[in-house]
């Protein structure tokens, strides 16, 4: 079995998906709580933006992968309507439980289903955009990922992936230090779980930075792809074009 990254750690292939589940099993019921505390509040603007440049129209169909909690999927289904669709997934259940009942709470009933983002049980060509907001970096196989999220898009259909990247030079220092001092320390005071925080911040390292996912999701087959920096790079948004 090939071996990868789980933060800083070398792991077997099988072994990573199991402690990712093991994290998002162990956050899932802080997970929002813990994002506005993390981010500031950041991550609300991070996903705005995003929802402003997918700018879905009435009717389409959206897929969101390791949609979590749900707020990209709830987003889109507003946008989307009643003629649209908006299928909610991710890996994991207890997320995507956590998910669902707050979508209910708010009066949306949508699709949802667990499944792998490496292996999407939908046909070719059907869904107008794909979105995955902090999940890429999680997952083993990240080219086979994409290459799905390219496979179930229509022609012209678009990829948005909002994901932690490389921060600019001069944030560096603060940016790290706030990482692995702080971020763990909140993580054992709040959710009672210094590691998922401290794998967080490994995992954010180990991601590829801006022009390499660019070129990762070229290799996917996205004929046009860009990126926008945000809050200093700390976030990057890419936006792909099956073309
Ligand atoms: C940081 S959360 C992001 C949740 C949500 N999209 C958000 O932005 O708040 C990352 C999610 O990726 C999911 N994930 C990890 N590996 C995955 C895979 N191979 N396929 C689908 N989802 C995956 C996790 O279960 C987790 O819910």
């Amino acid at each position: 079995m090939s071996t990868t990254h789980f933060g800083f750690e070398s792991v077997d292939e099988a072994e990573k998906a199991r402690r990712v589940r093991g994290v998002f099993d162990s956050v899932a019921p802080k997970y929002d709580l813990m994002n506005d505390l993390m981010s500031a509040g950041l991550h609300r603007v991070w996903k705005a933006y995003t929802v402003q440049v997918a700018n879905v129209r009435e009717g389409d169909r959206v897929l969101d992968i390791a949609g979590g909690t749900g707020d990209l999927a709830l987003a889109f289904a507003k946008k989307a309507g009643a003629s649209g669709r908006v299928v909610h997934t991710d890996i994991n259940e207890a997320m995507l439980r956590t998910g669902r009942d707050r979508l209910l709470d708010a009066g949306v009933a949508l699709p949802t289903l667990v499944c792998d983002a490496e292996r999407l049980p939908f046909c070719d060509g059907h869904f107008d955009l794909v979105s995955v907001a902090f999940g890429l970096r999680n997952m083993t196989h990240k080219d086979a990922a994409l290459a799905e999220m390219n496979r179930v898009l229509k022609p012209r259909g678009r990829l948005l992936v909002l994901e932690f990247s490389k921060v600019a030079k001069p944030l560096e220092k603060a940016y790290d230090w706030y990482s692995f001092k702080v971020l763990p320390r909140l993580g054992r005071l709040v959710a009672g779980d210094d590691a998922s925080y401290r794998y967080l911040a490994e995992s954010i390292r180990m991601h590829p930075g801006q022009e390499e996912l660019k070129t990762l999701m070229k290799k996917a087959g996205f004929g046009h792809v860009d990126y926008h920096n945000l809050t200093g790079g700390m976030v990057a948004l890419h936006v792909g074009i099956k073309c």
